[in-house]
């Protein structure tokens, strides 16, 4: 478990409920951004409620490369992976809170999603940069945030963080009870 404080396993379950898909719709909110074949990422992954989406989305020749921090959030998404099918289309990775453990896919990601992650995360600023570098050139950064952990004043702190490392605001798509923005490497 790390130090800083994340979302427990319990919540986890909790976040993977099928009945969350009424709030929180993953194919309305991702279908935009993602389409065949693509690499993308899921950043905080949890137990996969969009990673699984995901992966549906970028079909056979797509891959979904899902980080966590946590060991039992990743060991549950591999399983409800293999139950769907969907495993040779995705991989883990285990990180640690000073890096996602991303060195050895520079500038491969079409499409990354951060959700409900960043509040967890205790350095906003190196996140960004580790992210900036694994995306290709105008590639995409959706970027979620809870309305209840994390104010407006906060989360445009966080825009201007991931702004000071190259991400330029392309969109503030409207997720209920979420804070949203649409971030982009430059072309
Ligand atoms: C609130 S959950 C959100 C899960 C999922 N993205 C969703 O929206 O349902 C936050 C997740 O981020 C993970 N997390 C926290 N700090 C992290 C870090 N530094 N790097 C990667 N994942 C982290 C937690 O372990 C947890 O699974």
């Amino acid at each position: 478990m790390a130090e800083h404080h994340v979302c427990p396993v319990w919540v986890g379950y909790l976040l993977a409920s099928p009945v969350r898909k009424l709030l929180q719709n993953p194919n309305k909110i991702l279908k935009p951004y993602v389409n065949e074949a693509m690499t993308v990422a899921d950043i905080g992954c949890a137990m996969g409620f969009f990673s699984l989406p995901l992966a549906r989305m970028v079909g056979p020749n797509g891959r979904v490369i899902c980080v966590d921090v946590q060991e039992k959030m990743i060991i549950s998404l591999e399983k409800r992976a293999q139950k769907t099918g969907l495993s040779g289309r995705i991989e883990t990775v285990i990180c640690n809170d000073g890096s996602l453990g991303l060195d050895n896919i520079k500038e491969k990601i079409d499409f990354a999603l951060a959700s409900a992650v960043v509040h967890e995360v205790p350095d906003a600023a190196g996140f960004f940069s580790e992210i900036y570098k694994v995306m290709k050139p105008g590639g995409r950064l959706l970027l979620v945030e809870p309305k209840g952990h994390v104010s407006e004043k906060d989360f445009e702190t966080t825009v201007s963080i991931a702004e000071q490392h190259g991400f330029i605001a392309a969109d503030t798509p409207q997720i209920k009870r979420r804070r949203a923005v649409l971030l982009q490497k430059k072309p």
